[in-house]
């Protein structure tokens, strides 16, 4: 199975997940990227069932417009049971890397709202170690130079992502080479640099379902249950 249809396989697996799970009328969260887009694109069955999208980036708003879902703002509702979204790289205990899209920032306060974030993926992105995908920080404009040179004080090698601004207004610096034995310490440690709005490191609040798109078919996983977060 090519990676393209991994990718779909996982995205049409989320579609009957969110069909037996989410309560009719409920709010769904839909995240960023190529994966994502297979998600929406299988979506419009479950028009009736959904009360309505919270969209994590502007190409997914449209997207989800063009299908006639509504969109609705997270301040607005009370209780958010599912995410799904993709992964630029998924480890063992669901910790991942995010941001490929540059969406990282809505992508982390969406998922932090979430009850059950669902992880769509192929199985290129299952790595026993995070770091090999360079790790996306969003910076205030001002802060580029400053971050830069902190993020090369912590073993990285920050590159700007040229002509890119983020939905945010803001850039991103992909950060090659940095050794992540410790998702979640380096996690909090790039968000205290000031000038950082957001790292895609998703370990504090990782995933928790993964469904994988195999050689052999979709993968349903769960986390070991020492990482399970709620
Ligand atoms: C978007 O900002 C990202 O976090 C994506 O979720 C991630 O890059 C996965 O993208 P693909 O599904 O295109 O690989």
């Amino acid at each position: 199975m090519s990676q393209e249809r991994q990718k779909q396989a996982a995205a049409e697996a989320a579609v009957d997940y969110v069909a037996a799970h989410l309560e009719a009328g409920a709010a769904l969260g839909v995240g960023t990227g190529s994966t994502v887009n297979f998600f929406i694109d299988a979506l419009s069955p479950l028009k009736e069932q959904l009360g309505g999208a919270i969209a994590s980036s502007e190409a997914t708003r449209q997207r989800l417009a063009k299908l006639g879902i509504p969109l609705l703002d997270l301040n607005d509702i009370d209780r958010l049971a599912i995410y799904v979204d993709g992964a630029d790289e998924i480890d063992h205990d669901f910790a991942m890397i995010k941001g490929g899209g540059g969406a990282l920032t809505r992508e982390k306060i969406i998922a932090a709202a979430a009850d059950v974030f669902v992880c769509i993926a192929d199985a290129g992105k299952r790595v026993d170690r995070l770091g090999n995908f360079p790790l996306p920080v969003e910076v205030i404009p001002l802060a580029k130079r400053l971050v830069a040179g902190q993020l090369t004080a912590l073993g990285g090698r920050p590159l700007l992502r040229e002509g890119f601004v983020t939905d945010n207004g803001n850039l991103i610096l992909d950060v090659a080479g940095l050794s992540i034995h410790d998702p979640q310490a380096l996690e909090a440690t790039i968000n205290q640099i000031t000038g950082v709005v957001c790292n895609g490191l998703f370990a504090a609040r990782g995933a928790d379902i993964l469904l994988l798109g195999t050689e052999n078919g979709v993968l349903t996983c769960a986390p070991p249950a020492a990482t399970l977060r709620r």
